[in-house]
């Protein structure tokens, strides 16, 4: 049965043959990933494959890489299924993006945003479901080597080298590792401090603290312990990251010229093959997304009163029933109603409630004034809108 099966592509092509419209995208170019960039002119090369070919594990010597000829064994069902008029020559209209175009449809594929990402399953070629053309997964064969071939595309994409310190080997107590070879150019002066220990073999780091050189406020992007072994451990690997990936939240910008808690402060790293961690003979290197120069935001410290007695004197009074003003405020708003507890105890705290309410570059804008002379308030107006007025106007200093 499988093997009859017509896909809407496929019936569109040979209508198409036949001068029919070939159905194809019901998506404009710019719609797949945000780009159409036929001819693939900003993507790397589509015969050296990895992102650096440094022999990682695409690496294939003396040929194209391996995920390359996992694309090429996956190329005619792409073509077939995806290309011709619609995402390679692109002639249909609304225009597809052609992420299969000629010379290389390779070079083209690696250049469309979306289709080769670090998670392969986020691949826009997998999460496109059904369009104006089928989606991969209608054929499970096709979709299959599809998965094989973006998985390695993924792989490579991850294990392409951050920006990281050498491997320095810690001591059980303080450390201070210089964090200059991770941080972008320029940036100099970073530290990371933390004491560490050990809790029955596993690696245990306390006081972690970032110290930014004076001047330069500093953004610290996940960085990630990775073990460097002395010599290839029974699967041949050196180097093994922290896969529990103690650091993933942490995104923080501290101040120039001081020593800031790196969150998470603390922690015990003993992700698969951490443990037991031996000071004498590991060293450890510290990648990060990014280090860079950052700013630190200054939070704007709340306004507060100038002169809180003056205001339980002269303020205050008005609003408890005093002065001839009726109604009196604190009937209703003396427990907190609407941010005012006239009759709290705490007058600074009173003070800066009414604070809030008031228009400095104008009072007669204040809230507390037009809500009791211009309304609608649920409390109605004061019985003298101008009297109500000079209160604060006659002790705007009280506050500001
Ligand atoms: C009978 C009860 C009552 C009295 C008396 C009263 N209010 Fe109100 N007030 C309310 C209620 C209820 C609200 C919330 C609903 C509204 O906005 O009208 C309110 C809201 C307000 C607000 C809006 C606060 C905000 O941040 O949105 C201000 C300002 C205010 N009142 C000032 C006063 C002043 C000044 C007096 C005295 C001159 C006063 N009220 C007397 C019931 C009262």
């Amino acid at each position: 049965m499988a093997n009859i099966r017509l896909t809407a592509l496929t019936i569109g092509l040979a209508l198409g043959l036949t001068g029919a419209i070939v159905a194809c995208s019901d998506d404009a170019a710019d719609k797949l990933g945000g780009r159409n960039t036929p001819g693939g002119t900003s993507g790397t090369s589509g015969t050296s494959g990895g992102t650096d070919g440094d022999g990682g594990p695409g690496s294939n010597p003396g040929g194209p890489p391996a995920e390359e000829l996992l694309f090429r064994a996956v190329e005619t069902d792409l073509k077939q299924k995806c290309g011709n008029a619609c995402h390679e020559l692109a002639t249909y209209k609304p225009t597809p993006p052609a992420f299969l175009a000629g010379p290389d449809a390779y070079k083209s594929i690696k250049a469309q945003p979306g289709a080769i990402v670090a998670d392969y399953y986020q691949s826009v070629l997998l999460t496109k479901g059904a369009h104006a053309g089928p989606a991969v997964g209608t054929d499970p064969t096709f979709e299959g080597k599809v998965i094989e071939w973006l998985k390695l595309e993924s792989a490579i994409i991850q294990s392409a080298k951050k920006p990281s310190t050498d491997p320095v080997a810690l001591v059980s107590g303080p450390n201070d590792i210089d964090m200059t070879k991770a941080a972008v150019p320029g940036l100099t002066g970073v530290h990371l401090k933390f004491d560490a220990s050990l809790v029955g073999g596993i690696l245990s780091l306390n006081n972690i603290k970032v110290v930014a050189g004076a001047g330069t406020d500093v953004h610290v992007y996940k960085p990630k312990f990775v073990r460097v072994l002395p010599k290839p451990n029974a699967t041949n690997q050196t180097e093994i990251p922290d896969g529990a990936d103690t650091f993933s939240n942490t995104d923080q910008t501290v101040p120039g010229g001081a020593e800031t808690v790196l969150n998470p402060g603390s922690a015990l790293i003993s992700a698969d093959g951490w443990h037991p961690y031996d000071f004498a003979a590991d060293k450890v290197r510290i990648e990060v997304e990014k280090l860079e120069p950052g700013k630190v935001s200054v939070l704007e410290k709340p306004k507060v009163c100038k002169d809180v007695a003056g205001f339980t004197n002269n303020v205050l009074p008005s609003m408890r029933g005093g002065g001839g003003i009726t109604p009196n405020c604190s009937q209703c708003h003396g427990n907190g109603l609407a941010g005012l507890s006239l009759n709290g105890a705490d007058q600074a705290v009173v003070c800066n409630q009414v604070l809030g309410k008031l228009n400095e570059a104008d009072l007669t804008k204040s809230l507390i004034v037009t809500k009791v002379t211009v309304g609608p308030h649920n409390g109605g107006n004061v019985n003298n809108a101008a009297a109500w007025t000079a209160v604060f106007q006659n002790n705007k200093a009280v506050f500001f």
